[in-house]
């Protein structure tokens, strides 16, 4: 018995010694790689001033454009100091991906500024969320009940309203006004917006009677609050985002501005929620964004609905916009593309309108798709990301802490890659190297695990309206208007609406 005793000790205390060392062993190998990643040289500063770093440095407005000019400077990876953050930009596709596939795991997560802390309901977007069980449970709705293959097919009649209508409008103002220039954002914008509207609310909106706010909007003010107050609220400023440390300081100004924003958004969205809850109640046609998260993702809050529902709105009146405007600029300005781009839509579709089944075999509407893109990418750069931990990124010790900048614009007029960038050239994208259907031809939708999950739905709208704008009309620039080629704020968005004279073709 003793013996036995003896021997179940002396298992005990060899398996306690064992497991002590194996901890040790393990704990070896994870410092080391620790001290791997640590041991690799920091990423190259932009050299800056004490306190505020290189904020002085930004004031042109437009970092993508300034980081751009950096990285040929410092090369694709460097970092900079905005007040006390340190900020490691991107400009690179090698880079770009490297943070945004291989190391996804260490730089998952989203740093925001205040603005976009208070106008995301702290993250409660997929685009804006951490990557975390309420990014993938909010994805996976968003590709479901809206912007995935199957999701898209159901609101195919969606995307033949808008461009019957937008080609019916401009028909109707070479009649009426044949020699005046047309505002093209304003027609696009308008019927855009509706089927944003369409495909969250099932229909259309007019006007819709506020509650909380004591009146009745039209669709153009709705479209104010909704898009256009919170695309300028996403780039407002607040000075604190340098100083997390003087986070304490009131800056009531910036704050009353945001929370007005925000509040507004909301009362509106309540509105339009309420009022498609109450046609649910007469209508079996229950189809939209909004009734499917009703449905499937119960364990939301009303609150993280309609933040949801707004998202696809904000998503879907922008970026498509952004894209075909400069789309249609460029067309006008290279008449030659113009007339290559009708070869090509009249030896594939004849006389009949072209339609979404005819976009595999016209590979000059891809390219001059991507093309756009890749000059005018409409988000220039990806929302700030966040390294959790200790990580590296081209060869270079990425310290916990640091944020990341994806230059997705930088990473587009990069010289190494690109043959004069500056260029706008579809043909291009003709070379056999890229395929028609490859939707990742440039960094405009981003990489990985977050990549942008609406570039099917723009990739068919704006890739019909490129085509069918240009077999029905042939567009010029009015005069002057190739000095208006400045962008809004921090966006890609044209600053000046396009103005453009537009004919008839003959045949249409
Ligand atoms: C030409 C049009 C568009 C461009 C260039 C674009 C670009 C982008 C980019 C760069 C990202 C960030 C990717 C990242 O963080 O790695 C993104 C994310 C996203 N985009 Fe788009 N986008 C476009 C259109 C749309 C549309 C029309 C929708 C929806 C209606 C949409 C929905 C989203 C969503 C939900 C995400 C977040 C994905 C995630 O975090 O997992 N996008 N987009």
């Amino acid at each position: 018995m003793a013996s036995m005793i003896s021997i179940l000790l002396g298992f005990v205390v060899s398996s306690i010694i064992f497991i002590f060392f194996l901890k040790k062993l393990l704990s070896f190998f994870s410092t080391h790689n620790m001290s791997e990643v640590s041991m690799l040289p920091s990423v190259p500063a932009v050299p800056g001033l004490p306190l505020v770093g290189n904020l002085l440095q930004l004031t042109e407005k437009k970092p993508h454009k300034t980081f751009t000019k950096w990285s040929e400077l410092y090369g694709p990876i460097y970092s900079i100091k905005m007040g006390s953050s340190s900020l490691v930009v991107l400009s690179s596709n090698e880079t770009a991906k490297e943070a945004m596939v291989t190391r996804f795991s260490s730089i998952s997560t989203r740093k925001l500024s205040n603005a976009l802390t208070v106008l995301t309901c702290n993250k409660s977007m997929v685009a804006t969320s951490d990557y975390d069980d309420f990014h993938r449970s909010a994805k996976r709705c968003i590709l479901n009940g809206l912007l995935g293959a199957n999701a898209q097919k159901r609101k195919r009649h969606y995307r033949d309203a808008l461009i019957e209508n937008v080609t019916s409008k401009l028909h109707a103002h070479t009649r009426e006004h044949p020699e005046e220039p047309v505002n093209f954002r304003a027609i696009f914008e308008h019927e855009l917006f509706g089927v944003a509207l369409k495909q969250a609310f099932g229909k259309d909106v007019e006007s819709i009677y506020v509650e909380e706010l004591g009146v009745t909007m039209s669709k153009d003010e709705i479209f104010k609050v909704l898009v256009h107050d919170m695309m300028e609220g996403a780039i407002d400023v607040d000075w604190r985002d340098f100083f997390p440390y003087l986070k304490w300081v009131p800056n009531k100004i910036f704050e009353a501005r945001i929370q007005q924003k925000h509040k507004r958004r909301l009362a509106v969205m309540n509105a339009l929620i309420q009022d498609r809850l109450k046609q649910n109640e007469s209508e079996t046609d229950d189809d939209c964004y909004l009734n499917f998260l009703m449905t499937e993702a119960k364990a939301l809050t009303m609150e993280q609905i309609a933040i949801l529902v707004w998202e696809t709105i904000i998503e879907t009146a922008d970026t498509t916009l952004v894209t075909t405007e400069w789309a249609i600029y460029e067309l006008a300005k290279h008449q030659h593309v113009q007339e290559r781009l009708c070869q090509e839509i009249k030896s594939v579709c004849g006389g009949e309108k072209i339609k979404e089944e005819h976009l595999p075999r016209l590979p000059y509407v891809n390219g001059i798709f991507h093309e756009t893109l890749r000059k005018y990418s409409p988000a220039p750069l990806v929302p700030i990301r966040y390294a959790h931990e200790d990580t590296q990124i081209g060869g270079y010790h990425v310290p916990a802490g640091s944020e990341i900048a994806i230059n997705i614009y930088g990473c587009n007029m990069d010289k190494n890659r690109w043959e004069r960038p500056e260029e706008w050239w579809p043909e291009r994208f003709l070379d056999d190297r890229y395929d028609t259907s490859d939707l990742h031809k440039t960094m405009a939708f981003g990489a990985g695990k977050r990549v942008c999950a609406g570039a099917l739905q723009a990739s068919l709208m704006a890739g019909i309206a490129i085509a069918r704008l240009v077999q029905e009309f042939e567009w010029k620039l009015r005069d002057g208007e190739e000095e208006n080629v400045d962008t809004y704020g921090l966006t890609s968005q044209k600053l000046y609406p396009l103005m453009a004279i537009i004919n008839p073709r003959p045949s249409s």
